[in-house]
């Protein structure tokens, strides 16, 4: 047996003090209206047939489980004919109370700019953009800490990494995705807590790789099975990391460095693409 063939593997890195949960104001979008009649990414297959009543009760469960975690879930309506409108991260980013609004690339879904941008009218924030270059919020736009990871490569227009870096003032790291199953960087990287994230390495070119080592020596990650379940299209609130459940390699690894991973089932959306994280726009004010 060649003496690389590990005895003593190396330890998870353990966090300094018990990992603590910070309650988190998110927005979510009930899937109403939500079917898969178009398809702009390889997960949608019109032909085969949804059930939005079993849509609308997994997303209530993530909801409540949300709430039963001490978060704040605000909803906006679902508008009739935009059925991907319940993957709310694609609506807008949120940093600081600023709200970069989104322009998606696909014209079956370019009414939810707008149509997102108005609740935050609505509700009192005044520090909008509406933006020049094409982004899918933070389906592409993730901050960790004070830095922003920015996808590009299937839909946020690689312009909008510095468009964004000038509205937020913080600094946006580009990194370019190159499976098509994984087209948002959500599908692909997960954050954790202010200094860590979880990503699958094969779905971003070598040098966007090489960039995420440099940044994270430690990151958790995926395994390919795990990330072709969507498991790192997930939610940490920096304790409790809430994922699709079929991903159980990313949870025991999530659970050997101090998180609590929770499963959760999803299925129904993951015809369309989305799961957990797709459903989850952060809200970060500016106190927050
Ligand atoms: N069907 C949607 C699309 O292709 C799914 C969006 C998933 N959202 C996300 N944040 N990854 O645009």
């Amino acid at each position: 047996m060649p003496v690389t063939e590990v005895i003593n593997p190396q330890p998870a890195p353990q966090p300094a003090a018990p990992r603590t949960a910070r309650p988190r104001r998110l927005l979510m979008c009930r899937p109403n209206h939500y079917d898969v009649y178009y398809s702009i990414n390889p997960w949608m297959h019109p032909e085969k047939p949804v059930d939005t009543g079993l849509a609308v009760l997994q997303w209530e469960r993530l909801r409540e489980l949300y709430m039963s975690l001490g978060h704040t879930v605000e909803v906006i309506d679902s508008l009739p004919g935009l059925p991907d409108m319940v993957f709310a991260a694609n609506g807008a980013t949120v940093v600081d109370g600023k709200v970069l609004a989104a322009r998606f690339r696909h014209m079956e879904r370019t009414a939810e700019g707008p149509g997102y941008l108005a609740w935050f009218q609505r509700n009192g924030y005044q520090d909008v953009l509406w933006p020049e270059f094409i982004n899918e919020g933070e389906g592409d736009y993730l901050p960790v800490g004070r830095r922003i990871l920015a996808g590009t490569g299937f839909r946020t227009d690689q312009r909008s990494h510095y468009e964004a870096q000038e509205f937020f003032g913080l600094p946006v790291t580009s990194l370019t995705l190159v499976n098509p199953r994984h087209y948002h960087l959500d599908t692909a990287l997960s954050v954790l807590s202010d200094t860590e994230i979880m990503y699958w390495p094969e779905a971003f070119t070598p040098g966007s790789q090489a960039v995420l080592r440099e940044l994270y020596p430690n990151a958790v990650l995926a395994t390919a099975d795990d990330a072709a379940v969507f498991g790192l299209n997930a939610f940490s609130d920096g304790y409790n990391v809430l994922l699709p459940q079929a991903a159980s390699g990313l949870s025991e690894q999530l659970k050997a460095r101090g998180f609590n991973p929770i499963g959760v089932d999803l299925s129904e959306l993951l015809l369309a693409g989305g799961s957990v994280k797709c459903c989850t726009l952060e809200l970060r004010d500016r106190d927050s």
